[in-house]
């Protein structure tokens, strides 16, 4: 199939299928342009101009998980690790708001000591003082604790697949299983969360045919934001020495995303900016739709270190938001002031 029939066959609105979004992403530099351009246009038809910002609070990055790609992973004994208390965590959130950030996005990893009842007293809290919309991103936990921060307040819930494609979850993963993963998803999804999910670009052993497999699975899930990043090998973990993905490939895969579902939130993450100080006006010109700045205190962001290279390790959340601000407005878009609710009904509507 050529670059164009696979572009016509995804606009079109048909169903997408696994060969037409594997040309898709594994055009050429010429197509790309073509392909980002087309995102664009459906991200500007559908979502609009608006770009919503999350506050991500990293409140904890004590981990019971030792996933092969990850700094936080517990087998990574050269991190200093720290939990942030409850009230710091609140008060972070209310920060937050002050500063004009209309969502938080609560991040850890499998972090145990915030057991279900506690981390629902933290949601209340949070909810009580302050109108952010909540976005938990804690790992995989059991059905109750699901439910216990939904009653509680919490309104979505992000928790990336990361690749759909057996053998190699596997491989990434020694304590984990791809069909527990997806059970969580299922159960979130059955709460009524707005879900978000999504994969790294770049794995070892990952190809176009994988990931457009793995976007076809996020959409049966029903995924109304889809968070991607490239995959940046970390030193101290078993992939050391592994390629890592590329902005470019991240940047096919945003355009890919927003072309399948034109509807959902996609954010331009921060692993893009690593590898290129642009790297996320560049995904918000290619179908991206939302921004995730840290507001997690200065003095622990360098500990929260998934990844080599992250950025903005010395500031604070209120020059993030003035940054992110100036960055939205120099490619021509607006910061969103609303919580920036999925649009109901419509994430998984093909045009
Ligand atoms: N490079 C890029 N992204 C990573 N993540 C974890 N480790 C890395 C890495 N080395 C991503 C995973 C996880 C999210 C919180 O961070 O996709 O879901
Ligand atoms: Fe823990 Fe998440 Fe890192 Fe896996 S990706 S080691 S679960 S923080």
């Amino acid at each position: 199939m050529t670059f164009q029939a696979a572009l016509d066959a995804i606009l079109s609105g048909a169903p997408p299928d696994a060969a037409a979004l594997a040309v898709l992403l594994a055009c050429d530099d010429t197509d790309a342009t073509g392909l980002m351009d087309a995102a664009d246009r459906v991200r500007a038809a559908t979502v609009g101009n608006e770009v919503h910002l999350r506050g991500l609070l990293e409140f904890s990055n004590i981990c019971r998980r030792n996933c092969d790609y990850c700094g936080l992973r517990r087998g990574n004994a050269k991190v200093e690790r720290y939990r942030l208390t409850p009230d710091e965590i609140i008060a972070t959130a209310c920060e937050a708001e002050r500063l004009g950030f209309p969502s938080v996005v609560m991040q850890s990893g499998e972090d145990a000591w915030y057991t279900g009842p506690r981390l629902a007293e933290i949601i209340r809290a949070i909810k009580d003082k302050t109108s952010l919309a909540l976005t938990l991103s804690v790992g995989e936990r059991d059905p109750a604790d699901y439910r216990l921060w939904r009653e509680a307040g919490a309104d979505r819930y992000l928790l990336r697949i990361e690749t759909t494609d057996p053998a190699l979850f596997r491989a990434l993963h020694p304590d984990d299983d791809l069909e527990t993963r997806k059970a969580c998803l299922f159960t979130l999804k059955s709460l009524d969360y707005q879900l978000g999910s999504g994969v790294m670009v770049g794995l070892p052993g990952q190809t176009p045919d994988t990931l457009a497999r793995d976007i076809l699975w996020l959409r049966d899930l029903g995924a109304e934001m889809l968070g991607v990043g490239p995959f940046i090998p970390h030193s101290e973990t078993p992939l050391a020495d592994a390629a890592g993905g590329t902005l470019n490939q991240a940047l096919r895969l945003v355009a890919v995303l927003r072309l399948v579902f034109p509807w959902a939130h996609i954010p331009a993450t921060t692993a893009m900016a690593s590898l290129d100080p642009l790297g996320r006006e560049k995904a918000l010109q290619a179908g991206a739709n939302v921004v995730m700045p840290a507001v997690t205190p200065t003095d622990r962001r360098p500990l929260y270190a998934l990844y080599p290279g992250k950025i903005c390790l010395d500031d604070d959340a209120r020059k993030c938001r003035g940054c992110i601000d100036a960055r939205i407005r120099s490619i021509g878009r607006t910061v969103a002031t609303g919580p920036g609710h999925v649009l109901q009904g419509k994430a998984r509507s093909v045009r």
